[in-house]
């Protein structure tokens, strides 16, 4: 079988990318490895940037978050018991919205019959071949039996642990990776948040995060060392954890409930520069990780995805191939931004496991800093709400 785009994975940055070419009338097939259930019960990112709502606006698949979606005015960064509020309404005229992951992926997935995009779930011993080629290809195994799509283009929209990246040849590969010494566990449960809004706080016992998906769902994220396992973790030691680190801070006090999920995420820090080679190109996971502090992960990939999809776009509509051959550095420039402010965010916020006193004064100015000037305040606001596309 044949199509012109073949996009591998759908995830945020695959099915964002379906939708859009689509919408242009461009072909294209979407092949997963997981299940739909799979897909659809992943419990990841919950702030959306203005260009993650935008594109769902000009999908006309934003009806669902514009009623479900909170929107969010500001945010918290504590040390200890000192908080500081990041107006980001008042300094940048910007909001976000919390909004997971799981329901953006799960309108888009609804919304693929409708608009004839073909997802195929399950694909198994999926293959990339002669990417370098005219005529590229992907196989795959679908119920058993071998299936060859041949394309124009293929968009590796597959995640950190995809098989795109690897399809590129290793000398050509530039590739920056820094690893932090610790993880995030989190849990999700069917309880009022503590705060209003999210709060991002550190302190002698670590990072632990405070966020929410709704009035009544809570998300709480801790710092855990790399060695710990979720078995380490029963529910009532995270929720003593959590209780240390927020009733003396937040509004409400924590509210305590059975896990909905609960997970361990190492963090890291990864740019592949080699986001093009031949008829491959990366999108989002595929080509790049920032740690969690900051929510840039989901959104990074919208924004690659925009520019990706504009670039399909004029190639197909006006034969124009400058916006294919710009589409890395044009997505680079967003991606460096946001890969210092997440790792600024990390280090600022969490407890190294080899800091000494000196670093950690470092810490306590940054946040005195900060906290007395708009300036520096109004620099961690533009970057939050994210930076232009
Ligand atoms: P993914 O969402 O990873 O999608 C890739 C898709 O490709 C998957 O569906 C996968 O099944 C599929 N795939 C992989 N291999 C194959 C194959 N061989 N064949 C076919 N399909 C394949 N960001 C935040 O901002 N906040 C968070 O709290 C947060 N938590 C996270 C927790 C975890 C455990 C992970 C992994 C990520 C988290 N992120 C978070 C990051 C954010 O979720 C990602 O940046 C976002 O999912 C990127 O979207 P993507 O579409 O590029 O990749
Ligand atoms: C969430 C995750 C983040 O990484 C973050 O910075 C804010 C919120 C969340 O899952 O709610």
């Amino acid at each position: 079988r044949r199509t012109q785009v073949a996009i591998i994975g759908s995830g945020p940055a695959g099915l964002l990318l379906g939708h859009l070419l689509k919408a242009e009338g461009i072909d294209c097939v979407l092949l997963e490895r997981a299940s739909r259930e799979h897909v659809e019960s992943r419990i990841r990112a919950g702030v959306l940037e203005t260009v993650t709502t935008d594109l769902m606006k000009r999908l006309g698949l934003d009806e669902r978050m514009n009623r479900e979606a909170l929107v969010e005015d500001g945010f918290n960064l504590a040390d200890g018991d000192q908080m500081v509020r990041i107006d980001i309404k008042a300094l940048t005229g910007k909001t976000v919205v919390v909004y997971g992951q799981t329901e953006l992926t799960r309108d888009l997935i609804a919304a693929a019959p409708q608009r004839d995009l073909e997802i195929v779930f399950e694909a198994g011993d999926l293959v990339l071949h002669g990417v370098d080629s005219a005529h590229p290809k992907v196989t795959y195994a679908k119920d058993g039996a071998p299936v060859t799509l041949e394309c124009d283009f293929i968009a590796g929209c597959d995640g950190f642990h995809g098989p795109s990246r690897r399809a590129i040849p290793q000398h050509l590969a530039r590739e920056y990776i820094h690893e932090y010494p610790f993880g995030w566990l989190g849990i999700l449960a069917d309880v009022p948040p503590c705060h209003d809004e999210l709060i991002y706080a550190n302190g002698p016992r670590g990072f632990a995060l405070a966020s929410m998906r709704s009035p009544t769902r809570s998300r709480y994220y801790i710092q855990v060392p790399l060695t710990e396992r979720i078995e380490d973790w029963p529910e009532d030691r995270l929720w003593d954890e959590l209780e240390l680190r927020f009733n003396g801070i937040s509004q409400h006090g924590v509210t305590r409930g059975p896990a909905l999920e609960m997970s361990i995420a190492p963090l890291r820090s990864y740019v592949f520069e080699t986001m093009h080679y031949g008829r491959l190109f990366l999108a989002g996971d595929a080509a790049h990780i920032v740690p969690p502090t900051g929510a840039k992960g989901l959104n990074l990939a919208a924004s690659d995805v925009l520019y990706l999809s504009d670039a399909i776009i004029a190639h197909y509509r006006r034969k124009d191939e400058s916006a294919l051959l710009g589409y890395r550095d044009r997505a680079l420039a967003r991606i460096w931004k946001s890969e210092r402010f997440s790792w600024s965010l990390t280090r600022l916020m969490h407890s190294f496991p080899d800091q000494n006193a000196f670093e950690r004064q470092m810490q306590v100015a940054e946040m005195d800093y900060l906290s007395r000037s708009p300036a520096m305040q109004t620099a961690i606001a533009e970057n939050y709400v994210g930076l232009p596309v």
